[in-house]
């Protein structure tokens, strides 16, 4: 196959040529790139030496190579690789200089388009590293379907890594006015998984809200083993260090992925005192859990946490709505979503609990006018 020049909404996709490789040197040097890609790098050497011969190998080859320019500047690549007879994988960088303003969503737009109708593929394939949200946000936008998790399915320089796969059939293209369903909402939580955790203060003195770390798995695991959390809750039964370890890196995976949140508690002293996680569910709703260490209960922190973080919800994560659930019976947990705001609905009979089966379970909710 020979070059083909594509123009796609105010950018020119075309061949690559020994003077983009200045600017490309510039993108590959971003930490984005080493986070995310897995070529090898630094980009040096034959690698870069034969750049342009090997993209023009991969033409010939029907593997389509793009440089993506905007009034003659360089803002990205975009490629085309044949994964098996009908597929095509898509792949796509924008430059540091030129992101956020849809140059990866005009380039897919056109490439998708071509490689529908000029390479006759059947399917056009995406992957990303998980926590890639931004990757992610740009199929999404233009039509694509993320059917999944492949665990461990990427190797980056020689270490396996988690990857959402997706992919697209023809007819599913989404033009720029055509977002798909709840768009807004993904788009203000790919912001939110994007950014560094922020710390939050709640109004109640001594207590902050941060990140889990690994200093804290002493006391949550000291605070797992309580005989009232084993009774209400579902961690694991005889908790241990081992068991604070794997929650930890439990919930550091479901903030990558973006369908949890977790926060710890934490005193004056930066101790660890208890945590609330939302967990997200259908789009625009979360569920909320919590538990408050023995050493900090009756101070009142349980209902400031999960009114804080119940708040983030609604302001940076767009939900509309906060589920609850407790045990019946688990009057504690019931007076602090009272005083948080929650409507208690009702109860639901036999709730899936853990390892214990089905329980009845008091159920509640919250809406963003019932936090005052
Ligand atoms: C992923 C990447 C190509 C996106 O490029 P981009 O040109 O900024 O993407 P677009 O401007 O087309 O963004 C698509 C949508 O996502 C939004 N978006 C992009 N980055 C976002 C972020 N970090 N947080 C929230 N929204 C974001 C855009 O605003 C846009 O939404 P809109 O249609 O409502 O305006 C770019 O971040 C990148 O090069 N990352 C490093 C390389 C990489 O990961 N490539 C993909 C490998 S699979």
């Amino acid at each position: 196959m020979e070059p083909v020049t594509l123009h796609a909404d105010g950018l020119r996709l075309v061949a690559w040529e020994q003077r983009h490789l200045p600017d490309l040197a510039r993108i590959y040097a971003d930490p984005l790139i080493e986070r995310f890609l897995v070529m090898p790098l630094p980009w040096t050497g034959s690698a870069r030496d034969r750049y342009v011969e090997t993209q023009r190998r991969h033409w010939g080859g029907g593997n389509p190579r793009w440089a993506v320019e905007e009034d003659g500047v360089l803002v990205g690549s975009m490629a085309l690789t044949k994964s098996f007879p009908g597929e095509m994988t898509i792949t796509y960088v924008t430059a540091p200089w030129a992101r956020g303003r849809g140059v990866a969503q005009r380039g897919i737009r056109a490439v998708v388009a071509f490689g529908f109708e000029r390479c006759g593929a059947r399917r056009i394939a995406w992957d990303a590293i998980v926590g890639n949200h931004a990757s992610r946000l740009a199929a999404l936008r233009t039509g694509f379907t993320v059917e999944g998790v492949s665990r461990g399915g990427v190797n980056q320089r020689g270490t396996s890594r988690d990857c959402w796969i997706g992919g697209m059939l023809p007819g599913g293209l989404r033009g720029p006015d055509d977002p798909p369903p709840h768009y807004a909402v993904l788009k203000r939580q790919a912001a939110f998984f994007t950014a560094p955790q922020p710390v939050l203060e709640t109004g109640a003195a001594g207590l902050r809200l941060r990140a889990l770390r690994e200093s804290d798995l002493g006391d949550l695991a000291k605070a797992c083993a309580d005989e009232r959390t084993q009774r209400f809750t579902t961690v694991p039964r005889g908790y241990t260090r081992a068991d604070a370890e794997a929650w930890l890196a439990l919930s550091r995976a479901r903030r990558a992925e973006g369908t949890a949140v977790l926060y710890a508690l934490a005193d004056e002293h930066d101790r660890y005192g208890g945590s609330v996680q939302l967990s997200l569910g259908e789009p625009g709703e979360a569920e909320i859990g919590y538990q408050v260490a023995p050493w900090a209960r009756g101070r009142g922190w349980a209902t400031a946490a999960v009114r804080r973080v119940a708040r983030l919800g609604f302001e940076d994560l767009a939900l509309e709505k906060v589920d609850w659930r407790a045990v019946v019976g688990n009057e504690a947990s019931r007076r602090v979503a009272e005083k948080a705001g929650f409507t208690v609905e009702g109860v639901r009979r036999g709730l899936r609990h853990g390892e214990d089966g089905r329980v009845d379970s008091w159920i509640g909710s919250l809406f963003p006018e019932d936090l005052g």
